[in-house]
């Protein structure tokens, strides 16, 4: 019998170790008990990172829908499988039960198959939180096509870059969406992305807000008709183990967005194992993770490891502090939530409004509290331990990426002792390592480093969609035979690791990763930009905010510098998203490089932090004398 439920601290290590020193006894245990499989595999593992190449259950055949959905029918079909929480109050919340989301996935999977969308097709999926999301990510499962989600918030030029970079043959959308106060014409968004993007044949449309959208003839649909007429029926593709599940865009330090591709039967058993034992799910509880799908948090922890569970989990489709900063504490009492997984940020945000928002309700129903996205701070770890989780209840700081498919390093609740700000002990199966500058790993506790996996684990993405060379270069090139996460991390006398921040070119705002290189190329589209650098600085609430240095044209079109500043946001919106927007701009003469001509950020950073005291050595810029100018007019 393998353990799927750690109990306590001496059965963490046990399984620990095990899964370190028998990796491939371990998974296969997992995987052979707790998953339906059409046929079992030939061989658990097979590696290379120097190739790099990842192969997990290699010939076996599944299908992770029938692992979502079909299985449960026989004991939980009536259990409801998800809540949906609209944005509006006033809204009636809607249960889905396993049976009826069965349905309407078989459905939707009709309706995609009668659509032309084939096994290893790659689809679109630009909506709001709303069912149809979960239901066509799981359609989409069912028949072997490759769903790439990409999150409602991104503008139409970064939707159709990702739209042409995997070559989707379908977008699924909606007429609009709710944010707050909000409505946001998303179709028209799609609308203008698809002049780029002359692959789509077919957009399906859902009816949300019911706002007067364009339709355009032979290419767009409504989906409601097109469900209504199809079958009830409908057999699950069979998958290869090692076949993609889905593609999902993240940003890198350079170039476009890297579209990880994620694996059928890796991935599974990972993000199953993963929200078993972290979230400590037992079978009537309800559990809530406040990310939006369009993240990889909502993939592994909204959609898939809790439906792989059985469990119920709730969809909402609103913002933290709309109509009021009390928002999710009124969701958790209405719905009675037990385990609560969201990001430091949110946390943040809702820190600084009073706290009668959070103790005008009953929380009492809460056991567990996750965060997620970024290194949390002790100031709300405390204020989310002592006001939300009333002391009770224990915190799984969650490390992870995009790329790692599911949580990493993680307490384990009421097994690991946690401290503030402390992403405590590898999960089970994840070897961290941490490094020095010249490669060598550093060994002991109480150290500083990189930190890299030595290790294969089943939810390791397989590579970058269409660029194999970028995969092995962002990730297994630093260091021999080791994945390279881009972050740094504290090892503490103890073992437990905190994780510091990135260490390249990647700045986590609002708990999203954002890379400076997209950003910087949007701010050099304005006519007036000459060159540009953003850095992130310290924010109460985002825990960075972007920090821009312009150089502007010496002929300028426009004078006026808050009209530029604007006209540069506006740029940022419109190529990104308003996530991306900078909240200080400072036009500079110059900006800090090498004699390589790569610009220093080390130094925009520390004067973007107002912390600009010791520089280091900057004798090996090629402009040293750029750099007091800067801090002159520092903002
Ligand atoms: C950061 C999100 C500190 C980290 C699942 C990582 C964190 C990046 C934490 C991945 C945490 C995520 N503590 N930092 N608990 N969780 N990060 O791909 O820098 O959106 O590399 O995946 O977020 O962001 P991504």
């Amino acid at each position: 019998m393998s353990n799927y439920h750690i109990k306590n601290l001496e059965e963490y290590f046990q399984v620990y170790n095990k899964s370190v020193r028998e990796p491939e006894t371990f998974w296969e245990e997992i995987a052979e008990e707790h998953f339906l499989w059409r046929k079992k595999w030939d061989k658990v593992l097979s590696w290379d990172f120097k190739k790099p190449e990842v192969k997990w259950f290699e010939n076996a055949k599944l299908n992770i829908t029938e692992n979502c959905l079909d299985r449960h029918l026989a004991t939980r079909k009536d259990k409801t499988a998800i809540i949906f929480e609209p944005n509006d109050p006033n809204e009636k919340s809607e249960h889905i039960t396993y049976g009826q989301l069965h349905e309407r996935v078989c459905k939707m999977a009709n309706v995609l198959a009668e659509n032309g969308i084939k096994k290893g097709d790659r689809v679109c999926i630009y909506l709001p939180m709303i069912p149809e999301l979960a239901i066509s990510v799981l359609a989409c499962a069912r028949i072997g096509a490759i769903h790439s989600v990409v999150f409602a918030g991104f503008s139409s030029t970064a939707l159709a870059t990702r739209v042409n970079d995997s070559d989707c043959k379908m977008v699924i959308t909606s007429d609009g969406s709710y944010r707050g106060k909000k409505q946001i014409d998303l179709k028209g968004i799609v609308d203008t992305a698809l002049e780029e993007c002359p692959g789509v044949e077919t957009v399906l449309t859902v009816k949300r807000t019911g706002a007067e959208i364009n339709m355009k003839d032979g290419r767009d649909k409504w989906l409601a008709p097109l469900l209504e007429q199809a079958s009830a029926t409908n057999i699950a593709q069979e998958m290869d183990a090692e076949d993609p599940l889905f593609i999902l865009y993240t940003s890198g330090s350079t170039g476009k967005p890297k579209g990880m591709v994620h694996s059928s039967g890796g991935y599974m058993v990972f993000a199953a194992y993963t929200f078993k034992n972290i979230f400590q799910y037992q079978e009537d509880d309800i559990y809530w993770c406040t990310a939006d799908i369009g993240w990889i948090t909502g993939h592994s922890y909204i959609v898939y490891g809790p439906l792989l569970n059985g469990a119920t989990t709730l969809m909402f489709e609103g913002v933290p502090t709309y109509p009021d900063a009390g928002r999710f504490w009124q969701v958790v009492e209405e719905h009675k939530v037990n385990q609560f997984y969201t990001a430091p940020t949110a946390i943040r945000a809702l820190a600084k409004a009073s706290v009668d928002f959070v103790n005008k309700y009953d929380l009492s129903s809460l056991k567990v509290l996750g965060t997620v996205g970024e290194p949390i701070n002790e100031d709300a770890w405390d204020w989310y331990n002592i006001n939300v989780g009333d002391g009770k209840c224990p915190i799984a700081d969650t490390w992870w990426q995009t790329e790692t498919g599911g949580i990493m390093i993680s307490p384990i609740p009421f097994v690991t002792p946690t401290i503030p700000t402390f992403a405590t002990l590898p999960f089970i199966g994840i070897q961290p390592a941490l490094m020095d500058a010249e490669g060598n790993e550093i060994k002991g506790n109480g150290v500083q480093g990189r930190l890299c996996i030595k290790f294969p684990w089943p939810g390791i993405a397989r590579t970058i969609w269409g660029d194999h060379a970028r995969y092995r270069d962002t990730y297994f090139a630093a260091y021999q035979d080791k994945y390279f996460t881009g972050d740094g991390a504290k090892r503490d006398p103890v073992g437990y690791y905190r994780i510091t921040g990135r260490v390249d070119d990647v700045i986590i705002v609002s708990g999203h990763n954002l890379g400076t290189a997209p950003i910087e190329d949007a701010i050099n589209e304005h006519n007036d930009v000459a060159e540009s650098a953003i850095v992130g600085f310290p924010h109460d609430i985002k825990g960075n905010a972007l920090y821009g240095f312009v150089i502007l044209n010496e002929e300028r079109e426009t004078e006026d510098n808050d009209q530029l500043r604007k006209e540069i946001n506006q740029e940022i919106t419109a190529q990104i998203g308003p996530i991306a927007k900078l909240d200080k701009i400072q036009f500079v003469p110059g900006l800090p490089k090498t004699r390589s001509g790569k610009i220093m950020r080390r130094i925009l950073r520390k004067i973007a932090a107002d912390d600009a005291k010791d520089l280091g050595d900057i004798s090996t810029l090629l402009n040293p004398e750029v750099v007091q100018e800067i801090m002159d007019d520092a903002l």
